[in-house]
């Protein structure tokens, strides 16, 4: 770790090798919990996409091509165990980055990442195609499932290891190329797994990391007419963009987006339980999360307790640096999102709503230079207000109150996006009738923010289309060819 960190600029993976980038322009990257910079990025721009593009291209019909499915199983089992015996190091490096404490990289986010190798690792000898039953007389119709091609990953910065995990697992496990982006602001894990896949002997130009931003070095990426596909998880905006320039030559997409989650709590639920669960859901990684259930709906009969009960743990919370380990919740990833955040506040305080707790930067102490804000819950809050309706990404709860169960439904349904959403209660058919009324591509009963690589994971309405893990990623980084022969 001390030698990874002690480089003082950070070069781009092409073609198996660590290269500056073309025009030497760079960038740096910011550790959030202290303001202070953590190194120097190569900023990848039109010919150092154009070389990792070609890179990838050749890669695919290369040795890498030619491998036969229990092959591709060991370059990824080999990856797992190299993220595994360097987890301390990973988890480090992304809390300092982005500012996710480290209990949470240490227990989670390595482990997971870890985890996400080796599930895939069990998928190529598994993928095979079928043989349709077709009407046509004396013909003989299979299925294959090829690799997409070249496939651009863009990632962003608040779960930079399991993000890369969970996407360039799968499209190396079905056997595609892949030109990696992470987030300007959370790169470094991910330069590092990079040298974990030349340690696990993937050859050269079968994963290229290119750093830099989204207008240049994402944007190229998008458009460039020879990558097949952009899987990519971000901002709804930056997945408008992505969808338009992959219309030049009809890429493949697959989109995670933004989230408003709704977490219901019905008044026969466990409390015990739910209370915790709804702040864990709405505070967890200080509401940097696609889940973080950030529209919270409580029965009017509990309200009032609810309430009381998560002001008293926000207020509570350790808050701190995220490299201390008592840290519970961290900073916020930069200045220009704390600013952000600090902004939607001054919005709800404006519209009306009523703060219970929080609602400022914290600066006591170590907080100083860097950028906390305070576990803050709104109550009074209209359905309409943009408190309630538009992704925060910050530790910003608002707490409504509601009356029926099909009232909560549709307000709960009352949002463009639908990735995840939380319901609270002891009573199993109502558990199953909600969720089943739930527009929302992830419904948790009596839990919160639970993944794993068998279950799948993605947006219904504008939270994105396509499926991260499950059975569905496969056809996600795979193009189905029906094959017709005749037998006559
Ligand atoms: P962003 O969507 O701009 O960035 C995510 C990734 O996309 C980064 O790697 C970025 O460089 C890249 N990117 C940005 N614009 C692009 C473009 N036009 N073409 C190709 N790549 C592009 O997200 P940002 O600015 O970091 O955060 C802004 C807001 O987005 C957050 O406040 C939050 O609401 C939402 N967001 C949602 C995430 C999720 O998990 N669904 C993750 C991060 C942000
Ligand atoms: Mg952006």
């Amino acid at each position: 770790m001390a030698e990874f960190l002690a480089k003082s600029s950070h070069k781009l993976l092409i073609d198996g090798n660590w290269t500056p980038a073309a025009s030497r322009q760079t960038f740096s990257s910011e550790n959030p919990s202290n303001g202070s910079t953590l190194g120097s990025l190569a900023l990848a721009a039109k010919e150092d996409v154009d070389h990792a593009v070609s890179a990838a291209r050749t890669a695919l019909s290369g040795h890498w091509g030619d491998l036969t499915p229990s092959e591709r199983e060991a370059y990824l089992r080999r990856l797992g165990n190299l993220i595994a015996s360097n987890a301390e190091e990973l988890a480090q490096l992304e809390s300092m980055e982005n500012g996710k404490p480290i209990w949470h990289t240490r227990a989670i986010d390595a482990p997971v990442a870890a985890q996400l190798a080796y599930s895939f690792a069990g998928w190529p000898s598994k993928i095979a195609g079928y043989t349709p039953s077709v009407s046509v007389p004396n013909k003989l119709v299979y299925t294959r499932l090829e690799p997409v091609g070249v496939v651009s990953i863009i990632i962003p910065w608040n779960y930079p290891l399991i993000h890369t995990m969970q996407k360039l697992s799968p499209a190396l496990a079905c056997g595609n190329t892949v030109i990696f982006k992470p987030a300007e602001q959370a790169s470094l894990a991910v330069l590092r797994l990079g040298e974990l896949t030349q340690e696990a002997g993937f050859p050269p130009g079968v994963v290229n990391i290119l750093t830099g931003d989204g207008p240049t070095t994402g944007a190229l990426l998008a458009e460039h007419p020879d990558v097949n596909k952009i899987a990519f998880t971000g901002s709804l905006s930056a997945g408008q963009s992505i969808m338009q320039a992959a219309a030049v030559n009809i890429k493949r997409v697959t989109l995670e987006l933004g989230n408003k989650s709704a977490n219901i709590i019905f008044p026969d639920a466990d409390l015990e339980a739910a209370v915790p669960g709804a702040f864990g859901a709405a505070f967890g990684n200080s509401g940097q999360s696609c889940v973080a259930g950030a529209r919270l709906f409580v029965h009017q009969s509990i309200y009032e307790t609810i309430v009381k009960q998560l002001v008293d743990l926000a207020e509570a919370a350790t808050i701190g640096p995220a490299m201390d380990p008592q840290t519970k919740l961290g900073p916020i990833v930069n200045e220009f999102q704390m600013e952000s955040i600090l902004h939607y506040i001054q919005s709800g305080i404006d519209q009306g709503a009523i703060l219970r707790c929080g609602g400022r930067r914290l600066t006591a102490g170590n907080l100083a230079a860097g950028y906390f804000v305070a576990p803050t819950i709104f109550t009074g809050v209209e359905d309409n207000m943009a408190i309630a309706c538009e992704e925060i990404f910050g530790p910003v709860l608002p707490i409504f109150s509601f009356e029926t169960e099909a009232e909560v439904i549709a307000r709960a349904n009352d949002t463009k996006y639908g990735l995840a959403a939380g319901v609270w209660t002891r009573d199993v058919a109502r558990a199953h009738r909600v969720a089943a009324a739930l527009k929302s591509g992830v419904v948790w009963v009596n839990t919160y923010d639970m993944f794993d690589a068998s279950a799948p994971f993605g947006g219904f309405k504008s939270s994105g289309f396509g499926r991260e893990n499950g059975r569905e990623v496969i056809d996600a980084y795979s193009e189905v060819k029906a094959v017709w022969v005749d037998t006559q």
